[in-house]
Formats: C-alpha cells, sequence, structure tokens
C-alpha cells in the first residue's frame, strides 16, 4: 500500500492530480465486471453510492454504459429514480441560495417576455405547475422573482430523494412551494382535473424518447390556462425545429427533439421560440413557449 502511495504521488507530481484520476478511472474502469447481469450491476451502483465509495459520480456510467447505449431513457429514469452519478449533484446546498439561485435566467427572461407579447401580465399568474421540478428550485425563484401573486406553485420529479429534501428546506423557509415524487410518463394522471396558468419543463425532455416527450407535451397543453414553456437539449448544429426524428446525443445518451413539432402535433400554437447552436452564458438553448390557442409567432430577444 505504501508503495502503491508513492507510485501515485510519483505521477500525480509528473502528470498533475487531473491526469493521475484520469489515468486512475481508466485503470479501474477496465477492471469493472461488466459481464454481471444488469440487474446485479444496478444493485451494485446503487450500494457502492450508499457508501459514497469514490468514483459514485463516473461509476454508475462506466458500469451502465451497454444500458444506455441499448435503453437510453431507462438508463436516465434509473439514475435520477436513485439519485445516482448527475443526479446526486441535485441537493439543497448546491442548488437553493443566491449563487445557484437561477440557473435558468434566460429562460425566464424570455417566458416574461412571451407573457408580455401575449398580453399577459406576469402579476395576473394564479398557477404555476413544473415537469421535473427536482428540490423545487425553479418553483422557488418563480415564487420570489417572476410570479409574485401566484398562489399555486407545484411540480412533480422522479427523483424521490431530492423531492424529499427539498420539500423539507421549502417548508423550513415558509415557502408555498409544494414538490412531490412523480413519473412524467404518468403526467395525464397526476394532472387529471387540473389546470395551471403557467406550465414549465425545464431540462427535462433530454432523458424521455420521442413518444413520452410528445405525449408530455401534449399534456402540459391540455392542462395549461396560458403558457406552455419547454427547454430542451440544442441540437449542436441544426435548428432542432429541421429535425425529423429525434436523436440521442453520443456523450451522455440525452435525447435531442423538436419540440416545435410536438407542439403541432399537440394542436398547439408556438407563441416564441429560440434555438442557439452553442451555450449562451451557460444556458442551454432551446426554448419554446406555447399556448393551446394563440395564434403569432414570435421570436423572442433576449435581453442583453
Ligand atoms: C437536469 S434536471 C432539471 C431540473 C430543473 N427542471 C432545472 O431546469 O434545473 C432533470 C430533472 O428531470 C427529472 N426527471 C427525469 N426523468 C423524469 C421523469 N420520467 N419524470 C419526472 N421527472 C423526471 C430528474 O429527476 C431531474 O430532477
Amino acid at each position: 500500500m505504501p508503495r502503491a502511495k508513492e507510485l501515485m504521488d510519483r505521477v500525480a507530481l509528473r502528470e498533475g492530480p487531473t491526469a493521475l484520476r484520469d489515468r486512475a478511472k481508466r485503470i479501474l474502469s477496465a477492471l469493472l465486471p461488466r459481464r454481471l447481469p444488469l440487474g446485479l450491476r444496478q444493485t451494485l451502483v446503487i450500494k457502492a453510492a450508499k457508501l459514497r465509495l469514490p468514483g459514485h459520480y463516473w461509476f454508475p456510467q462506466e458500469l451502465l454504459k451497454d444500458f444506455a447505449e441499448e435503453n437510453p431513457d431507462a438508463y436516465h429514469a434509473f439514475l435520477w429514480r436513485h439519485h445516482l452519478a448527475y443526479a446526486s449533484s441535485f441537493e439543497v446546498d448546491e442548488r437553493f441560495g443566491a449563487r445557484r439561485r437561477n440557473p435558468r435566467r434566460m429562460f425566464f427572461a424570455d417566458l416574461l417576455t412571451c407573457l408580455g407579447q401575449a398580453g399577459i401580465d406576469a402579476g395576473e399568474i394564479d398557477s404555476v405547475f413544473e415537469v421535473g421540478c427536482s428540490l423545487g428550485y425553479l418553483l422557488q425563484f418563480m415564487e420570489s422573482d417572476v410570479f409574485p401573486n401566484a398562489s399555486i406553485l407545484e411540480g412533480i420529479d422522479l427523483d424521490e430523494h431530492a423531492v424529499q429534501v427539498g420539500r423539507a428546506h421549502l417548508h423550513h423557509t415558509g415557502s408555498k412551494v409544494g414538490v412531490a415524487h412523480g413519473d412524467m410518463r404518468n403526467l395525464s394522471k397526476i394532472l387529471a382535473g387540473k389546470k395551471y396558468d403557467v406550465i414549465i419543463c425545464a431540462g427535462v425532455l433530454m432523458y424521455a424518447r420521442e413518444s413520452v416527450a410528445l405525449e408530455t407535451v401534449r399534456t402540459m397543453l391540455d392542462h395549461a390556462n396560458k403558457v406552455v414553456g419547454i427547454a430542451g437539449l440544442a441540437h449542436p448544429r441544426t435548428d432542432n425545429a429541421q429535425l425529423r426524428n429525434s436523436t440521442v446525443r453520443s456523450t451522455d445518451r440525452g435525447f435531442i427533439h423538436n419540440i416545435d413539432e410536438m407542439v403541432s402535433q399537440s394542436g398547439g400554437t408556438i407563441l416564441a421560440r429560440k434555438w442557439q447552436s452553442e451555450l449562451l452564458d451557460d444556458e442551454i438553448v432551446y426554448f419554446v413557449f406555447a399556448t393551446p390557442r394563440t395564434p403569432a409567432t414570435r421570436t423572442v430577444s433576449t435581453p442583453s
């Protein structure tokens, strides 16, 4: 063991800590028991995360590579449901508070512009729903900064851990926001008999295959009084509105959809939209704002 440490220190001195970590990752990765049945590997990654073993961020992604290739949406659902890998960064300290308050600044700016163009004052908005709300930090931002008169702010998320810790935090801070555990695959049941002025879904459809994403868009439009706002994964070269089918991003197996087309297929009308091939101010920019009725499509200009 001391020899191993000595060796690692020598490599770290020579190549730097990042190179050392990458090298350790490559060695461990080569040793991973990928031939075990999928169920067993899934149990292994859940156990490793509970024990907070080093590498719990990349370990599930490495060990479940074949699962991600073959069935990307089941793979993402598994990671979110068990709060694994990228999901583990969704914790109260990381997502609430002044610095992390609004990771979707441009999305909300455009949502407000779009409402204004449709003749709707933000002060009129009484109810908001978020699909894939995680801990509820965007709902809380809407409560404090976007829709100050809203009396109902609710959301669902697949990540039960995030929902539980988010709910405790929101309760503690005296927020009206309500978050619940739920799967967007059951959205029509969850929203049965309910309508909200505004429904948003940001950074969530990328975890769902095309048919599920389409059904989610349709259900959101069915249950919105005024506007549905969606932020999706932007295609790096082609405006998503030109895509004939959804594609899967090779780096992380995230789905890139044509949400414009999904809105049209659902009988909705696009009020405003925006697509950018590159990140803007750290935000992925493919936004679609739609209504179940109003006809008039405009491009929202981003406030500088
Ligand atoms: C990248 S986070 C985005 C969170 C937040 N909407 C935002 O924009 O910052 C994606 C969220 O979608 C949720 N999610 C993924 N699949 C879901 C599903 N089938 N049903 C509900 N939520 C889901 C995840 O649990 C996670 O909280």
